[in-house]
């Protein structure tokens, strides 16, 4: 595989039906109905519900430190060399689980392995939509103490109904904290959702993006400014935004398009593979040919909020 960067991975969606076996053994819980449910889901939705009830085994640091440390020792494997990890706090605060434990364990985890795998990575901290801007407020002035194990901010789960304009305060207050700023958007969205998380969130990388297409001055914009797209094709088949061949994906038009479209997992202990599998399905597919896998894993690298130095480090 070519070195590359992970910039679209829900940590908790990387909790496979093994660690959730595991986790729910240690912590005295019993195993949620939907541990090893997988691809197909109905929708984003569907799959959602089954990710949140299953994420409830996660419980101390030491939890979430594994939970970080399989991934990242999986994504070493991958060819992953950077990885920008999404984690939704507010899926374990609500839960009554301290926000410490989930940024501490995972920087832990961060930290091991750069020591044995020799990555670097970072965190995301993304708003949850469904739970509205008051409490993605209060989520930011909870990590803020931690601000300096933070990347950036994002912003994931239920799309259709929480449009991007509903966060501006928050992603404002976001980047005077000298946060970046990621959105997911356009994955069961339409493109004026795309437009809403550049225009008023800031945002620097659109996660998906997928429908942006179907807008051409919204195409034009995404070339002419470079905005990465970070595409999720297992994901994308797996809820059944994309497809059902991948054959048809986007990715194919986004890159002929001229568009900075990189591939990542998304939630791959549910949509059937890591990054490497991503490419290796979209090759086998033949969506991309073996050039652009070269392609994907440079826009990775581009996209990444790595400094200059570390993306000519592995370029
Ligand atoms: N949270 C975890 N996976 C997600 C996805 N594919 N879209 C939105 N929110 C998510
Ligand atoms: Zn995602």
């Amino acid at each position: 595989m070519w070195p590359t960067a992970e910039l679209h991975v829900h940590i908790e969606g990387t909790l496979d039906a093994d660690l959730i076996r595991e986790l729910a053994d240690r912590n005295g819980l019993p195993v949620p109905a939907g541990a090893g449910r997988g691809a197909p889901f109905r929708d984003l939705q569907d799959f959602l519900d089954v990710y949140y009830a299953n994420l409830d085994v996660l419980r101390t640091r030491r939890d979430f430190q594994d939970l970080g440390a399989r991934y990242l020792a999986r994504a070493a494997a991958a060819g992953v060399r950077h990885a920008e990890i999404f984690v939704d706090p507010q899926s374990h605060t609500e839960r009554g689980v301290p926000v410490e434990d989930v940024l501490l364990g995972l920087s832990a985890a961060l930290a091991d392995a750069r020591a044995a795998h020799g990555m670097s990575g970072g965190l995301i901290v993304c708003f949850l939509r469904h739970l509205g801007p008051d409490a993605a407020m209060a989520t930011l002035e909870a990590v803020l103490p931690h601000r300096s194990l933070l990347l950036a901010v994002g912003l994931d789960s239920s799309e259709v109904g929480f449009p991007p304009s509903l966060f501006r305060d928050v992603f404002e207050r976001a980047a005077a904290e000298g946060l970046r700023r990621v959105a997911h958007a356009g994955e069961e969205g339409g493109p004026d959702y795309v437009w809403e998380a550049l225009d008023i969130l800031g945002a620097e990388r659109i996660d998906h993006g997928n429908r942006a297409l179907e807008d051409v001055e919204l195409v034009a914009h995404l070339r002419e400014t470079r905005t990465p797209l970070t595409v999720c094709p297992l994901s994308n088949l797996a809820l059944r935004t994309a497809g059902p061949d991948l054959a048809d994906h986007p990715l194919a038009v986004m890159l002929d398009e001229g568009l900075r479209a990189s591939v990542h997992s998304d939630d791959p202990a549910y949509f059937g593979g890591y990054l490497d599998d991503n490419v290796r399905a979209l090759v086998a597919a033949g969506t991309v040919t073996e050039d652009q896998v070269g392609v994907l894993a440079a826009n990775a690298v581009a996209s990444s909020f790595l400094p200059d130095a570390g993306k000519a480090a592995l370029l």
